[in-house]
């Protein structure tokens, strides 16, 4: 049974100017089924204004508005400085699952192709950051990989290798033909951004691709869920959930970012899936 009265339901396919930790408290407990966000981290940007950011108190609301079985997706790197990083990923990870009740389904790297990146003398080019998924329950609710399958690069031969034993030796394995599609593994290649040909998405400084939103709004969550950005940016997470049959809230602090968010969803002819 629906709550109409639901103060999240009434915040539905909105994108919304607010700081997200004054804006989440007004949310039901238990209403989102999958948030999917990238905060700013270590200063690595300049945006309009120098934000610092509580990331418990993040976690703390994200994981109270969660449904059971629902995800949590942080896209996220480690700045450096003097030559250390910063640990803010491994930090917000195990706070989040020792302090704040989430766990860590998966991490994996996204890697970011095309990123030509800075000549630094002493240290290596950056070019990932990590896609942190956590989940609140027993399991994730929902959780489809048919749509990261990848062709397996010996297709139709036949394998006829060994098993390795947990005590170290090797057992033969029956000959087996190899399945021409396998799952793409803990490494997630995406070209950057800018090479989406998506120009308002240019206006905003640090976007994610669409292609990754879009595919972990494919594996965590089914149509007429409840997709959260609560720094949604240019609105990438909001546009791919409503492209793909998901009702959306979006929330950034700046004015301007919500206004390319509303414009990306209204130009690229989203079809806003229906309200209860
Ligand atoms: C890395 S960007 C997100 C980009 C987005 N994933 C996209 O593809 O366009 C982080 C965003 O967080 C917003 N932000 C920073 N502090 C915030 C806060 N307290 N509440 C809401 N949004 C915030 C910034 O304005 C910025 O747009």
């Amino acid at each position: 049974m629906i709550n109409v009265k639901s103060p999240t339901l009434a915040r539905l396919n909105q994108i919304i100017h607010a700081d997200c930790l004054q804006e989440l408290p007004h949310f039901a407990d238990n209403s989102i089924d999958l948030t999917v966000f990238s905060p700013p981290y270590d200063s690595i940007r300049d945006y309009k204004n120098n934000w610092s950011f509580d990331f418990i108190a993040l976690g703390q609301q994200l994981y109270r508005v969660t449904k059971d079985g629902g995800v949590a997706v942080v896209v996220i790197g480690d700045g450096t400085k003097n030559f250390a990083k910063s640990l803010t990923t491994f930090r917000l990870a195990v706070n989040w699952c020792d302090q704040l009740g989430w766990k860590m389904f998966e991490t994996c790297v996204y890697r970011r192709d095309g990123n030509p990146g800075a000549w630094w003398n002493q240290r290596f080019r950056v070019d990932h950051e990590y896609i942190m998924m956590f989940f609140k329950g027993e399991h994730p609710a929902i959780f489809q990989k048919e749509h990261l399958m990848v062709p397996s690069k010996h297709a139709g031969k036949i394998y006829t290798g060994t098993d390795r034993l947990t005590n170290g030796g090797f057992k033969k394995i029956e000959p087996k033909a190899v399945n021409p599609m396998k799952c793409r593994g803990t490494v997630w290649q995406y070209a950057t951004s800018n090479t989406e040909g998506n120009k308002l998405k240019l206006y905003h400084p640090a976007t994610f691709p669409d292609k990754l939103a879009e595919d972990l709004i494919l594996t965590f969550s089914k149509p007429d869920d409840t997709v959260l950005d609560p720094m949604c940016g240019s609105g990438t997470t909001c546009v791919m959930a409503a492209r793909n049959q998901r009702t959306y809230i979006g929330i950034d602090i700046a004015e301007e970012y919500c206004e390319i968010a509303r414009k990306r969803i209204a130009i690229e002819g989203v079809a806003t899936p229906r309200l209860f």
